[in-house]
C-alpha cells in the first residue's frame, strides 16, 4: 500500500504551471510527448480537466481529462508524476481526483489507453478498479500496443 503525502493537494492548472507541466513531460515520457501547445489547450478548454497535485512546494504532477460532448464516457488521456515526487500516493490522488471530476460533469465513466510494457501504470490503474476490455496494436509512436481500460464512476 502506498504512504499517502500529507501535504499533496490537488488544484485546477492554470498556465503559469506551463514550465512545470512541460518539465515533468520530459521527464515521464520517452515519445508521444504533450508539448507547450497541447498543455496550454488542455488548460483553456472548457471539455479538459486538467488538474495538477502540488507537494512540498512544486508541482509533483498533472492528470488531463477530456469530457466528449455526448459521450458518457470521461476519457483520461495523460497522467504523470515527477520523479522527484514518486511513490507517494500522487497518481492516485490524481486518478480519484479525475474520477470525481468526470462524475461531476456527468461522465458515468472512464476510459483510457496505457502501454503494454507500462507496467506501473497498469498496475495503478488495475488496483484502482479498471478492467481491460481491449488492445490497440501499434498505438504509440514506437509501435508499442495499447491496452484500453475502463471504470464504471457510478
Ligand atoms: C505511473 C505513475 C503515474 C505513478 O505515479 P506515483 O505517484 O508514483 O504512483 P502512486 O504512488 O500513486 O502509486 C499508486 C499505484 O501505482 C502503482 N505503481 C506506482 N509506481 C509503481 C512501480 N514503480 N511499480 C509498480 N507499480 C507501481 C502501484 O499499484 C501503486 O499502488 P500500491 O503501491 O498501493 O500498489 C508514475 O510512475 C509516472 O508518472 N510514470 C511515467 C508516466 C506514465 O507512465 N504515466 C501513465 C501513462 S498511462
Amino acid at each position: 500500500m502506498t504512504a499517502r503525502d500529507p501535504d499533496a493537494a490537488i488544484r485546477a492548472a492554470a498556465l503559469s504551471d506551463l514550465p512545470a507541466l512541460q518539465a515533468i513531460e520530459e521527464e515521464a515520457f520517452a515519445g508521444d510527448r504533450l508539448d507547450r501547445r497541447a498543455f496550454r489547450h488542455a488548460v483553456l478548454s472548457p471539455t479538459i480537466v486538467a488538474l495538477v497535485a502540488e507537494a512540498r512546494g512544486a508541482l509533483a504532477g498533472y492528470v488531463l481529462v477530456q469530457l466528449r460532448r455526448g459521450s458518457a464516457a470521461g476519457r483520461l488521456t495523460s497522467v504523470a508524476v515527477a520523479q522527484a515526487a514518486a511513490g507517494r500516493g500522487i497518481a492516485r490522488l490524481l486518478l480519484s481526483a479525475a474520477e470525481a471530476a468526470a462524475r461531476e460533469a456527468g461522465c458515468g465513466r472512464m476510459r483510457l489507453e496505457v502501454r503494454a510494457d507500462n507496467a506501473a501504470a497498469r498496475r495503478l490503474y488495475e488496483t484502482g478498479g479498471y478492467r481491460r476490455f481491449n488492445t490497440v496494436a501499434e498505438y504509440y509512436e514506437d509501435g508499442e500496443a495499447a491496452w484500453r481500460y475502463e471504470k464504471e464512476l457510478g
